[in-house]
């Protein structure tokens, strides 16, 4: 896809029950949710500096702004993530769970050290995590499950049966995948509705518009799009001289290494210019660019401080028109960026990437 073929302004219906964050439907089958969804990851786990209080604050703001999607995974500190969700949405105003739209992903196995093990999706493991996520989220039902990474060990018919057993008994709303590939797709989708394909998508991600973004839309499954700001590499606020602690996937992430570092933050300059000229920030102008590639996308946002958060809500004011988007492809070619998206031992678990 060039980024003249879809250009999706975005905009806040104009009818309604007013709302500052407009609404996504989710693939063919999918829920509705706010165009802007929220990643939890880095409130618990992968990124160093998590802060609680803060955390909390973040999604209370979001839920309060109409942000409804919210994503987590089981292994994203061992649990404790969907524990800070059950205690945000406890502690919001009445209703914020049945508005909520909570996206889990499971199977990533973990060891008492802090490490990963491989990813298991079996069916009696999928019970069981299953099991044991509606527990720490203190729900009845989960909305969008989804294994993290296929297992190449289990049928993915298997794994995506499993859970639209768990669809039928009421426990999960909708199946969704993560870094699937189109066959994967296919295969997924002729056992049961999947919602939405999660997968690394932006400016300098840009590997699902050969085959899997068509394959997605082929078979009317959504996208639910992370690393939009590629991990803060395209944020407009990571600098050079940003240490990073060893526990921090960015300091194992070939993209923030030495001269990939360098090079891609060059391109993040280029960028800025394009979106100084429109009054708006790096990191709004590399959301909007994700939300201009389609109806069918929604973007996560990783935002774990407030202030963030309220920048990246200004993305959905952000209208992108075709000269914009020209110059945007000019500041950030698609394939320009330095280095792969994972080190090569997780690129290699990576379904998507086959
Ligand atoms: N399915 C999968 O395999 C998979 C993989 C990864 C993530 N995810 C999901 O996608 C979500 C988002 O991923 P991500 O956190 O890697 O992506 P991201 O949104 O590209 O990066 C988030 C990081 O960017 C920095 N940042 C700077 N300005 C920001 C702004 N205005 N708004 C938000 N962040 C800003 C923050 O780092 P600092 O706070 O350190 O400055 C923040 O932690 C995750 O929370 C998770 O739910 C899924």
């Amino acid at each position: 896809m060039t980024s003249s073929e879809k250009t999706t302004p975005v905009t806040t219906p104009a009818s309604g029950t007013p709302s500052p964050v407009p609404t996504r439907r989710l693939g063919s089958t999918g829920p509705q949710v706010s165009a802007l969804g929220l990643g939890a990851m880095g409130m618990s786990a992968l990124y160093e500096g998590g802060d609680r209080a803060e955390s909390l604050a973040t999604l209370h703001a979001a839920l309060d702004a109409g942000v409804t999607l919210i994503d987590t995974g089981d292994f994203y500190g061992m649990g404790s993530n969907e524990m800070l969700i059950n205690e945000a949405l406890r502690t919001a105003p009445a209703g914020a769970r049945e508005r909520a739209v909570i996206s889990v992903k499971f199977g990533g196995m973990r060891d008492p050290d802090n490490g990963w093990g491989p990813v298991d999706g079996r069916p009696a493991a999928v019970r069981n995590f299953a099991a044991y996520s509606l527990q720490r989220l203190g729900t009845d039902h989960i909305d969008i499950y989804r294994i993290a990474r296929v297992d190449p060990a289990v049928p993915v018919e298997e794994t995506v049966g499993a859970i639209a057993e768990l669809v039928q008994a009421g426990h999960v709303r909708h199946i969704g995948l993560s870094e699937a590939g189109a066959d994967t797709l296919r295969r997924a989708a002729s056992v049961a509705p999947i919602s939405d394909l999660q997968i690394e998508y932006s400016l300098i991600s840009r590997g699902i518009e050969d085959t899997i973004l068509p394959t997605a839309r082929e078979l009317g499954i959504g996208i639910t799009a992370y690393g939009v700001l590629s991990r803060g590499l395209i944020s407009g606020h990571f600098t050079p001289d940003r240490e990073l602690a060893a526990t921090d996937f960015r300091a194992i992430s070939p993209r923030f290494q030495g001269e990939n570092l360098r090079h891609n933050l060059d391109l993040v300059e280029s960028l800025r210019k394009v979106a100084e000229q429109k009054g708006v920030t790096v990191a709004q102008t590399a959301i909007a660019w994700v939300l201009s590639r389609g109806e069918d996308i929604v973007p996560l946002v990783g935002a774990r401080h407030r202030d963030r958060l309220a920048e990246s809500l200004g993305a959905l004011t952000v209208t992108l028109d075709a000269d914009d988007l020209a110059a945007i492809e000019r500041a950030v070619p698609a394939g320009a960026a330095q280095g792969d998206r994972y080190p090569s031992s997780q690129m290699a678990h990576l379904d998507s990437e086959h």
